[in-house]
This record gives C-alpha cells, sequence and structure tokens, in this order.
C-alpha cells in the first residue's frame, strides 16, 4: 500500500529515490513519481505502471540532493499520471499515504479561493490546503501546524516548499513514516527496509508530530510546535536479509525461513521452561473477557488461538474482522483483553479497532512483527513475533510466527488458570523444542507438493476443509491460494459443505482436507467422504498419528505430530507451498500479486 521515500543530502537523490521506491514495491501501487530540485526548482517526473516506466523517463545524470518519491495504491481517482504523485499545488509539492477523508469540503472552500484542480485525488486537495495555509503564514511549521487541525483522515506526507529548498518536511498521522539519520544527510521512509543500504539509524514520528529535515539535523515538533526530543532507534537486520539469497521468490525465501524465525520467537518463552514462558508474558488472567481483533491471514491465526485458548485455559474469546468491528457495538470495559494481531504493525483497520477498544477502556496486547510499528505503539503490551522483514505480499513465515505466539499465550493462561499442570505444560515445552526439526522434515517434502499443485494448477475453483483448528487452516490455505493464484477458492467448515456448498463440488473439483485433531478426525473423514462420493479430487492432509490408508484421498501429504497448541504451524506448511507451486505454474506475480499490498495501510 504505497511507499514513500524523501532523501536530502550529498548523494544524487534521483538514485536513492529510486532505490527506495523499488525496495518499498511488495507494499503494493498502481504508478509512480518522483520530485527534485533542479538548480532551485522542483520538477515533477511521474507515471501510470511500474517504477520501470518511471524510470525510461529519469536522467540519472541530473545533479539533485533534494527530492520525494512515490509509489500510489489509488484510493481517490483511477490510476493514471494526473492521479500519480508527487502533486504540486502553488509552493508546495507532496507525496501522501493515506486517505484525507474530509477532502470534498476542503475542496469547496479551496476552489473558493480560487484553486483550481487537475486531479481527481485526495492528495491535490491536502497540496493545496498546505499552499494556502503557507501563504498566510509563510512559515512551514505553522503551515503543518494548522494543517493537521484541518485535515481529517490518515496521512504520511513528505512536503517541499519552493522557499525552502535546503529542507524536507514531515509530517504524519495513522499513515506510516520514519526518519532515517544519516551522516550529512537524512531519510524519509514508509518503512526502514527502504534505506536500510544506507543507515540502520532510524526517528519514528508519532501521530500529530512534524519534522523538519536539513542534511545535518532533525527538528521534530509537537502539536504546539514545540521542538521534542526522540529517541534514536537503530534497526535489528541488514540490507542483506531484504535479498532472495538465491531463491526465485521471497515468498518460497520466507517459507524456508520458517523453522529459525519460529526458533527465534519462542526461545524467550521456553528457554528457562515454565519460567521464562511465566516471566515474559503478562498475567492476562485478570480480565474476564478476550476478543482477538486482526486482518486476512492474521484473523486466521487469531481462530486458531480462539481454539487454543478455549480450550487449554477455559477463557472464551471472541475473534472479530477489525474492519467490522471498528463500526460495530462494542461490549467492553477495563476487565476485557483485546489482542491485536499484525505483521506489519500498519494495518489502518487494526489500528482503527485497536483505538476504539482502547477508548472503550480495554486492555490492549498486541502481537506484532514490526518494532515501533503504528500498532506496536498504540497497544499497552506488544509481543513481538521474530518473524523477521517479510517482503512477501503473501504472509508466511509471520503467520506462523503469530500461530506459535498465540500457542504460548494460552499455555501462560492455562498455568495461571490451572487449567493445565506444569507437567503438561513442560511436556508441551519439549514438544516446541522439536518444531523446529519437524518444520524442516516438512520442507524437505516440497517436491511432493510440486506433484500435488502439478495436478491441480488448471483448475479454477478449489476447496480447502476442515473442522476446529483445521477450519482455521482451511481457510488460510484458501487464502494464500487465492492471493497469489487468482484461483477462486474457499475455505470451509467440514461440517458445512453439506448446508448448501456441497452443490459446488463435481467430478475432479480438487478438496483439500485437513485432519490433525484425533476428537474430531472421524467427522471429519465422513465429510470427506461426502466429497468423494461426488467425484471431489482430495488431497488428504493429516498428522501423522491420525495418518489412514483408504481410498476416500486421491493423494496425501503426512505431517509429524506435534502438540495440538502448536500443530498448525506444520500443518499450513504444504497449503503455503502448494499455493506458491501452483503460482508459479500459473505464472503469477507471485511476490506482488496483482491489486494487493503489503500493507493495508487505507480503509
Ligand atoms: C495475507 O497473506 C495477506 N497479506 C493479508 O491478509 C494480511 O494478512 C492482512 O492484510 C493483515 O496484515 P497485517 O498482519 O500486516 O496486519
Ligand atoms: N489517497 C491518495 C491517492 O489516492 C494516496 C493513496 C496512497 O496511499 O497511495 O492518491
Amino acid at each position: 500500500m504505497c511507499g514513500i521515500i524523501g532523501y536530502l543530502g550529498n548523494k544524487n537523490c534521483l538514485n536513492v529515490i529510486i532505490d527506495g521506491l523499488e525496495r518499498l514495491e511488495y507494499r503494493g501501487y498502481d504508478s509512480a513519481g518522483i520530485a527534485y530540485n533542479k538548480d532551485g526548482k522542483v520538477e515533477i517526473i511521474k507515471e501510470k505502471g511500474k517504477i520501470a516506466n518511471l524510470k525510461s523517463k529519469l536522467d540519472f545524470k541530473i545533479e539533485s540532493n533534494l527530492g520525494i518519491g512515490h509509489t500510489r495504491w489509488a484510493t481517490h481517482g483511477q490510476p493514471n499520471n494526473i492521479n500519480s504523485h508527487p502533486h504540486k499545488v502553488g509552493k508546495i509539492t507532496i507525496v501522501h499515504n493515506g486517505i484525507i477523508e474530509n477532502y470534498v469540503e476542503l475542496k469547496k472552500e479551496l476552489e473558493e479561493l480560487g484553486y483550481k484542480f487537475k486531479s481527481d485525488t485526495d492528495t491535490e486537495v491536502a497540496c493545496a490546503l498546505l499552499d494556502h495555509i503557507y501563504s498566510e503564514t509563510n512559515s512551514m511549521e505553522q503551515t503543518m501546524a494548522i494543517f493537521k487541525d484541518k485535515a481529517k483522515g490518515a496521512y504520511a506526507l513528505g512536503i517541499l516548499c519552493d522557499d525552502h529548498m535546503h529542507h524536507l518536511y514531515a509530517v504524519k498521522k495513522d499513515s506510516p513514516l520514519i526518519i532515517a539519520i544519516g551522516d550529512k544527510e537524512k531519510y524519509i521512509a514508509s518503512d526502514v527496509p527502504a534505506i536500510l543500504k544506507y543507515t540502520n539509524k532510524y526517528i519514528i514520528l508519532d501521530d500529530g508530530e512534524f519534522a523538519k529535515l536539513n542534511p545535518e539535523k532533525v527538528i521534530v515538533y509537537d502539536n504546539n510546535i514545540e521542538i521534542i526530543k526522540k529517541e534514536i532507534h537503530t534497526f535489528e537486520g541488514n540490507a542483506s536479509s531484504m535479498d532472495k539469497n538465491g531463491y526465485e521468490h521471497y515468498m518460497l525465501k520466507e517459507i524456508n525461513e520458517e523453522a529459525e524465525v519460529i526458533k527465534a520467537t519462542t526461545l524467550p518463552y521456553i528457554e528457562d521452561g515454565i519460567d521464562s514462558l511465566i516471566k515474559n508474558i503478562p498475567n492476562l488472567t485478570r480480565f474476564n473477557k478476550i476478543e482477538i481483533i486482526a486482518c486476512g491471514s492474521a484473523m486466521h491465526a487469531g481462530l486458531i488461538g480462539k481454539t487454543l485458548i478455549e480450550e487449554y485455559a477455559n477463557i472464551p474469546v471472541n475473534v472479530e474482522l477489525a474492519s467490522e468491528y471498528r463500526y460495530k457495538k462494542l461490549f467492553l470495559d477495563k476487565k476485557s483483553l483485546v489482542i491485536v494481531i499484525s505483521q506489519s504493525g500498519e494495518t489502518a483497520d487494526t489500528l482503527a479497532a485497536l483505538k476504539i477498544a482502547k477508548a472503550h477502556g480495554a486492555y490492549t496486547l498486541g502481537i506484532i512483527n514490526v518494532v515501533g510499528s503504528s500498532i506496536a505503539r498504540y497497544s499497552d503490551h506488544v509481543l513481538y513475533t521474530k518473524a523477521g522483514s517479510e517482503i512477501a505480499v503473501a504472509t508466511t513465515k509471520a503467520y506462523s510466527t503469530q500461530v506459535a505466539m498465540l500457542g504460548l499465550i494460552a499455555l501462560n493462561l492455562a498455568y495461571h488458570n490451572k487449567t493445565m499442570t506444569k507437567d503438561e505444560i513442560n511436556e508441551v515445552i519439549s514438544e516446541i523444542r522439536k518444531l523446529p526439526t519437524n518444520i524442516q522434515s516438512v520442507l524437505n517434502e516440497q517436491l511432493e507438493y510440486r506433484k500435488i499443485a502439478k495436478k491441480l494448477y488448471k483448475h479454477n475453483d478449489i476447496f480447502f476443509i476442515g473442522r476446529n483448528v483445521d477450519y482455521a487452516l482451511a481457510m488460510e490455505g484458501s487464502l494464500k491460494l487465492k492471493e497469489i493464484s487468482y484461483i477462486n477458492s474457499q475455505g470451509y467448515a467440514a461440517g458445512e459443505l453439506k448446508h448448501g456448498t456441497i452443490s459446488l463440488i463435481d467430478k475432479g473439483t480438487p478438496v483439500f482436507a485437513i485432519v490433525t485433531e484425533k476428537a474430531i478426525a472421524d467427522k471429519t473423514i465422513s465429510n470427506i467422504k461426502e466429497c468423494k462420493a461426488r467425484g471431489a479430487d482430495i488431497t488428504f492432509i493429516v498428522s501423522e498419528d491420525l495418518d489412514v490408508k483408504d481410498d476416500f484421498y486421491n493423494q496425501k501429504i503426512v505431517i509429524p505430530t506435534n502438540h495440538k497448541t502448536i500443530q498448525s504451524v506444520l500443518t499450513v506448511i504444504p497449503l503455503q507451498l502448494i499455493a506458491y507451486e501452483i503460482a508459479k505454474l500459473r505464472k503469477c506475480d507471485i511476490d506482488k500479486p496483482k491489486n494487493l499490498a503489503k500493507s493495508v495501510t487505507v480503509e
């Protein structure tokens, strides 16, 4: 969802900005543009489509040390050159990530003041508003402060002003923006990986703050235009972790990192056995209500967390899509625990739901992957997953670490609620220690998964079914497939098929059927047989302890058996790899699927 890069310093800004935008491509976009200082004047070049289109229009021999760049994910106005960013009105040039929600009324006011608009975007309105305020105050600091009072919605802005071509300005609310610190050079970016090759030192702007940058220093202001001191963070990880390291796609690389990131995520909570589990996860038993709020795959992880917490800690859990939750009647108070799950920590719907939950008095716990992200900063407490940078739009390793973290939370709650004995918990901890080895053994079967993909990749309707935790996995497997192969797919409760959807099962219809829970295995197998009876092509995904030789399936994938609190981390891997192999056979853009973004920072 959009990428912002700004630079000022002694390098040629065109190279830095284009390189940064290319590192942000995974966030999803439909057009790209750049504005740079050329002999005191702002030059703007912007093109619909890929960054390569923009690059073909640039002269990299031009010497410029100040500029801003943008990859746009259109929200207001179709993807075309005029609607692309940067936008320039009067003396102000901006790039914008987010939505100015009151842009219609602002546009009307500005038109009455004589402003004329070329584009259909909310961003051009924001630019005109900044120009108007600046024309009245002649101060960029006052302009940014007043802008924040007038503009409603979400925005991260990189700003240039004709009168101050030795400065770069930045302001943010709800959309992500960091300021990176180099020696006699400064950057702004949507996230750190975009500029990690130059520096790993960065400042996180909080909502309502704005900044004025020159090559020597960064001045950050609060709402009262008071200069404030900001902590300088050091990014864990290096530029090489952004590379594919020989894999054809980031997605395949990230799936193959699952053993190491699961180990990195779980180790702090099990290295000293139960003591680590209790010391490093707060006691959450004071709450009488738990709600898990997330989007997409993170919500699917939440569904698994619900089952585990209810089953092992005997606490009722409600899971909600953030995009629904933020607009519904809520029953929260200080006895409510709201767990928000987010890889990016910037998902607009999840961030909004988190703020609403806090406003209702709930205690909020974040399960987040990106350190210092907006959702992390708003959460009362954060349990970071250690998945490292995840570049592929389709989440894999981050999702798996979310599931593992939820399993640890369930164990911690079970300890405090005394619904599991110490021996039982220690037994699970010893199983968690086996996970990385189990994961590797599943990854080693990739050729098997490729064979299944080759058999099924030409189908246009593929079903995933399961019960309980396996139902949540069916939804995740279906989403993975849809996202990257564009095949229509549904994840369905196995027992629910016969209430309508089984009418879609025909001869040869591929159905992935997941069975990893002993108590309900027979029930799901009878549902599988109902599909088989109608000609379905069954791929049976089963844990070793439940493996059966039978004719109700066409092909079978056997997963090592681990404890139920973390079994899903293993079961999801074939689903991820089969989705990958099918998308590859269909020649799809696996890391950057059409219409999608890695971080959905708009509503
Ligand atoms: C999953 O593969 C998708 N990329 C998407 O569903 C994602 O899980 C969702 O947008 C939530 O993102 P977040 O975890 O960064 O909040
Ligand atoms: N709302 C702005 C537009 O549609 C910015 C979208 C984005 O975040 O890329 O141009």
